[in-house]
């Protein structure tokens, strides 16, 4: 191909590129389809993008292990990347085994064989240092003075849509967390596990919404919007959310208005996310045979949402341990739910929840495993546990069925 030709093509190539991760707002997303686009422009075996975490000072990235994805990270300062990052400065080695700033650490963990690699610095609007490109092993020859400016280039185009990017997902995440948070605030005085319950059936009916078939953002959606479920409990007085035996039928009156406390307060909100918590504050009482409360919905009547909650929120209640049960085993609780489809739950949402019964386990044992230090549980006040009363009843209404 003449020089012109070679010119030609690759300001094809960078619109290309341009348009192509214009379109992409999730980060993580946008990373993966960074790297492909600049290995193939670049005609490398393998890119990676790193990207400083500042809080921890490290870089990390993403790398392809076996069939699955793991993020790796790094110390600022070692390695390639590291030291790209720290100097700002770009680097071209034509053999990586024989530079001493390469760490051979990465390729032992992926198996990898680097040979040659070209990192240049990634740098945010204000110059700031974001994180570091890096390709490795060009497929013939080695990287040139002009792959090392084209690499640049592209660098300044991914990193400002990197940046817009890191925004959005650090202000989803803060407003996530304070729905998370509220959350707690609501649930502080009634559960011992509070934390670990509204992580568990939050992740439970994320599952469950992708298993009836909905969207990916819908069901993000309704992961995030699940743990408000029981938020108007905050409006319960102790007396009653607290009393360790039976409650009186007027005490449980009043503790059922937690769906309708729970609605008042999130409805009429301008975010998407707080409407359908609201949704599911109100309905996740309901039953499908009609026979729940606030409002004795039937069947389609109930929002999905609320539908979908009500099952992870059970399951999850049964599988605890709490005031007035012990901790089912979660065989039970999974023949419990089957047993009760198309009475107190919506048979797609069993179906799904068979169906995707092994993930929602596996879900459960991560969440279990989990060190959780910002969890309320350790904070909470010691609580007068009764003697174990079977069919207890609870904030869930039947007698039978375990409280929530
Ligand atoms: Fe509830
Ligand atoms: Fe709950």
């Amino acid at each position: 191909m003449g020089r012109r030709q070679e010119l030609e093509k690759r300001q094809m190539l960078l619109a290309r590129f341009g348009r192509i991760i214009a379109v992409e707002t999730r980060l993580d997303s946008l990373l993966t389809l960074i790297a492909e686009e600049v290995r193939r422009i670049l005609d490398a075996d393998r890119c990676s993008v790193f990207l400083i975490d500042d809080y921890k000072g490290e870089l990390w990235t993403k790398v392809a292990l076996g069939i699955g994805e793991k993020v790796l990270r790094i110390p600022l300062g070692r390695g390639i990347a590291g030291f790209v990052a720290k100097t700002g400065n770009a680097i071209n080695i034509r053999d990586a085994y024989r530079d001493p700033r390469f760490n051979q650490d990465l390729d032992r963990i992926t198996g990898y064989q680097t040979k040659n690699v070209l990192a240049v610095p990634l740098k945010g609007r204000d110059g700031k240092s974001l994180g570091v490109f890096e390709v490795l092993n060009k497929n013939k020859g080695s990287f040139n003075e002009e792959d090392e400016g084209f690499l640049r280039i592209l660098a300044t185009i991914a990193a400002s849509f990197i940046e817009n990017a890191t925004l959005y997902e650090e202000l989803r995440r803060s407003y996530l967390e304070t729905i998370y948070r509220m959350a707690l605030v609501a649930e502080f005085r009634d559960q011992e596990d509070t934390g670990k319950h509204l992580r568990r059936m939050s992740r439970f009916s994320g599952i469950l919404a992708a298993g009836v078939g909905l969207s990916y953002q819908e069901s993000e959606d309704i992961r995030y919007a699940a743990p408000l479920h029981d938020v108007g409990k905050v409006a319960i007085p102790d007396s009653i959310l607290r009393k360790p035996g039976k409650l009186e039928p007027h005490e449980y009156e009043e503790m059922k208005r937690h769906t309708t406390y729970g609605s008042q307060m999130l409805a009429r909100a301008e975010s998407r996310l707080l409407r359908l918590a609201a949704r599911i504050a109100i309905a996740h009482h309901e039953s499908f045979d009609g026979n729940g409360y606030p409002h004795s919905l039937k069947g389609d009547l109930i929002p999905l949402e609320a539908r979908i909650v009500a099952v992870a929120d059970v399951f999850d209640a049964l599988v605890s341990e709490r005031v007035y049960k012990g901790a089912w085993k979660v065989t039970d609780a999974r023949t419990y739910i089957l047993e009760h489809s198309g009475k107190f739950f919506d048979p797609d949402v069993c179906r799904a929840f068979d169906t995707r019964f092994d993930e929602i386990t596996s879900v459960m044992d991560e969440e279990n495993r989990r060190a959780v230090p910002e969890d309320a549980s350790r904070l909470m006040p010691p609580q007068h546990k009764p003697d174990h009363q079977p069919g207890h009843q609870t904030d869930h209404g039947q007698q039978t069925q375990p409280g929530v």
